[in-house]
């Protein structure tokens, strides 16, 4: 049944390749964001256009529909806006509320910690409180692979102990899945945290690291390749991560046992509230990753091969068994398929990115 959804971060890459899809299942959406530069503005703009939102007519806090999707409406907003926000989610009274929004980025996070504070504490503590306050039947929300941290058992499991975070970033969304877990225990809001595997594809986040090598690649520039290429990746396709949330949307966390044999099982509690891996079960080492990209690109990339940098993990692995068993989740885009696809979009929004 067609459900009336917010998705914050809007403009983002994967908050706008969500709301396509949802949009053409026939769900009535809501987006917001607040469009911040921390990348390329226009990039943001050529995707909230795509989806029939003139960036031209955007004004904060004013709601704009979409000319392409009668069901769609955009509004340039702040997550750390309480009390908009609470009006806006009391009076639409949305059946699922998916929190994107945030400051990503490990590296940016070693220089730029209030930025993380911000949207990612004081922003996830507002959507929290307007899910609260309209009684949401479920909140959904991006947590990251990044709160492994130090783990060294792979692949990386919900039911293992996430402590040691490596960056900010890490830490502030280990604290939201420690936040959610709270609000479901004292209000009984169904809380789902995802934490996302480097999701690439088209429409992609300039700031992250395959497309950093792309834009250098195309334009015959020398990329900065860490930790001497020793690095793998649980390269997750954009379609397989949209599936998953699809799929996650129409079921709410429920309360279960915690304990398994002795231990408690950090992904799941007495509370509504459920942590899942979505990734692609299929670490990449990052030059093979390069390899499809030099293939796609027609040009062989020039490599300077660098140290590790600070707060980056050398390999993620997502166990996706949880959702694998209660959603029927399948990531199925390999490497090859995803990244000729990453390309192919690449190309044509470098080649026409001046007209945005
Ligand atoms: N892309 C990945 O590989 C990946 C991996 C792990 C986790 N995540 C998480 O998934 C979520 C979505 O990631 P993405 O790749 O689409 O990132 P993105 O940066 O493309 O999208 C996030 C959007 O949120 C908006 N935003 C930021 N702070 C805001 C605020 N305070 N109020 C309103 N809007 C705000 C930004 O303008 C941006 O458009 C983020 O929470 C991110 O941390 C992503």
């Amino acid at each position: 049944m067609p459900k009336k959804i917010l998705v914050t971060g809007a403009a983002g890459f994967i908050g706008f390749s969500l709301i396509g899809a949802l949009l053409k299942r026939g769900d009535q959406v809501l987006g917001i964001d607040n469009i911040n530069d921390y990348y390329d503005v226009d990039l943001k703009n050529a995707r909230l256009a795509n989806l029939g939102i003139n960036p031209a007519q955007i004004h904060w806090h004013q709601p704009i529909k979409s000319q392409l999707y009668p069901a769609y409406t955009f509004i340039r907003m702040n997550l750390e806006d309480q009390e908009p926000l609470n009006d806006l989610c009391i009076k639409e009274q949305f059946d699922v509320m998916i929190n994107l929004a945030a400051q990503p980025g490990v590296r940016y996070s070693i220089n730029h910690p209030h930025a993380y504070a911000q949207a990612n504490l004081l922003g996830f503590l507002s959507i929290l409180e307007a899910a609260r306050l309209a009684k949401v039947g479920h909140f959904i929300y991006a947590s990251s692979s990044s709160v492994y941290g130090m783990n060294e058992k792979v692949p990386f499991s919900v039911t293992d102990p996430v402590d040691h975070p490596l960056s900010l970033y890490a830490a502030t969304k280990k604290a939201n899945e420690l936040m959610a877990h709270s609000y479901s225990h004292l209000y009984g809001i169904p809380t789902t945290g995802l934490r996302f595997f480097t999701v690439y594809g088209p429409w992609g986040r300039p700031d992250m690291a395959y497309y950093l090598f792309a834009e250098a690649i195309r334009a015959g520039k020398t990329i900065k390749v860490f930790n001497h290429g020793q690095m793998k990746r649980d390269f997750t396709y954009i379609d397989d991560i949209v599936r998953g949330i699809e799929a996650i949307i129409e079921k709410p966390a429920q309360p279960l046992p915690v304990t398994t044999g002795s231990s408690l099982d950090p992904s799941r509690s007495t509370a509504p509230y459920r942590i899942y891996n979505i990734g692609n079960n299929r670490p990449v080492p990052l030059m093979d990753f390069i390899r499809e990209l030099e293939i796609n690109l027609g040009t062989n990339a020039q490599m300077e091969f660098l140290e590790m940098q600070p707060g980056d993990l050398e390999e993620t692995w997502a166990d996706i068994s949880e959702l694998a068993v209660e959603f029927g989740y399948s990531p199925d885009t390999d490497i090859g398929q995803g990244v000729a696809q990453f390309v192919e979009w690449f190309k044509i929004y470098s080649s026409a990115k001046k007209s945005y």
